[in-house]
């Protein structure tokens, strides 16, 4: 058994834990959540071979525990880092995640900590503590401030530290994918958690009527099998960026050029849909915002099949809800205080009814 620890966007960790027990529930156990400053951590047993966990979409990274370590205050709790039993299971198992590293090996330590009062050591000491304890282990390993190919992270939440060893690299979070990116654009962990809540289906029918650069949409099709992917946005620039980033794969997908007011599409032809529509600035004034949600969400209405779901990301929670009271959209869940892009939407996923 592994013990193994992921982290999420702030608010995104329970669509993680649905995401982890949906895939692997047969192999998982003992889940629980607690947060570092923005984001969720997520931690669990886990039996069998970890690498399948690669495929998890709303993660940004994926950590093999090392140690929970509860804190005294005193520079005793230095020593105790010392302690990591798991290390050569853990270095083995990055090795599989990423391969052998093509020169001498480089590490760094990083700690996210606020410290209390009662700790009578400072950050610094407990990285260098850290830091001494894998120098005397491998001596031979070059300590660096970045570009590191292992990286030890140190976690403290309140009396307790967690100490990890991140198993993936910057791939997991950004996607290969992205080659045409927009500000705006939603991070794709995020756009995944979207996807999810759409309960995805093998004979999908999916859309996202504003979709940027597509981000949305390819999370959808990486989530599993669909009968069709289509997007459309009213800047030509976002539909030829969206039509890169798909490239020459998720076939079959229709990108289109129109407007979400009037969308080309006959009514009841959508099974499920994920967006996220403009919000704060990006839109002129606040009466365009509020005409757009209502245009929007009423065209939603009308192509979406019955039972059909609905996805929205948004911090604009005025305009959504007033759009959808004239609807037959009724919200069945509300995921409040997301971390996006620096400030905080929720996401609200409607069914049709
Ligand atoms: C917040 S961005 C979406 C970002 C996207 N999820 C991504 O990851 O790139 C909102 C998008 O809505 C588009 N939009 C605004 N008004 C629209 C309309 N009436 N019809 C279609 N798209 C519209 C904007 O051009 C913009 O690309």
């Amino acid at each position: 058994m592994t013990t193994l620890y992921t982290t999420s966007f702030k608010g995104i960790g329970q669509i993680t834990t649905r995401e982890l027990r949906f895939y692997f529930g047969n192999r998982l156990s003992n889940i629980r959540t607690s947060r570092v400053r923005d984001y969720d951590l997520v931690q669990f047993n886990w039996r069998g071979d970890p690498l399948p966990l690669r495929q998890l979409g709303t993660v940004e990274d994926i950590f093999y525990w090392l140690a929970d370590i509860p804190l005294s205050g005193d520079r005793d709790d230095l020593n105790a880092l010392d302690e990591m039993p798991e290390l050569n299971s853990a270095l083995n198992l990055h090795k599989r995640f990423n391969g052998l590293p093509k020169r001498r090996t480089k590490y760094r330590v990083i700690v996210q900590a606020a410290m209390q009062p009662w700790q009578s050591y400072r950050r610094s000491q407990m990285q260098n503590a850290l830091e001494r304890a894998i120098r005397r282990r491998f001596p031979k390993w070059r300590l660096v401030p970045d570009n590191a190919n292992l990286e030890f992270w140190l976690q403290q939440t309140g009396a307790h530290i967690r100490l990890g060893l991140r198993l993936t690299d910057h791939t997991t979070r950004h996607r290969t994918y992205k080659s045409a990116n927009r500000p705006g654009s939603l991070r794709p962990t995020i756009a995944r958690a979207l996807a999810l809540l759409t309960h995805p289906e093998d004979q999908d029918i999916f859309l996202d009527p504003m979709c940027g650069a597509g981000t949305i949409a390819i999370e959808r099709a990486l989530a599993g099998r669909y009968a069709l992917i289509r997007g459309g946005d009213i800047d030509e620039q976002a539909v030829a960026d969206a039509r890169e980033n798909f490239g020459d794969r998720h076939k079959p997908r229709e990108i289109f050029h129109w407007d979400a007011r009037r969308l080309p599409l006959p009514d009841w032809s959508v099974d499920k849909i994920a967006t996220n529509p403009p919000w704060g600035r990006q839109m002129g004034s606040p009466s365009e915002l509020h005409a757009l949600y209502r245009s929007a969400l009423a065209e939603i209405d009308r192509v979406l099949r019955p039972n059909g779901l609905v996805a929205i990301l948004t911090s604009e929670w005025n305009a959504l809800k007033t759009a959808l009271a004239p609807t037959d959209l009724t919200t069945i869940e509300h995921l409040k205080n997301i971390a996006v892009l620096g400030r905080r939407a929720d996401i609200f996923v409607a069914q049709k009814f």
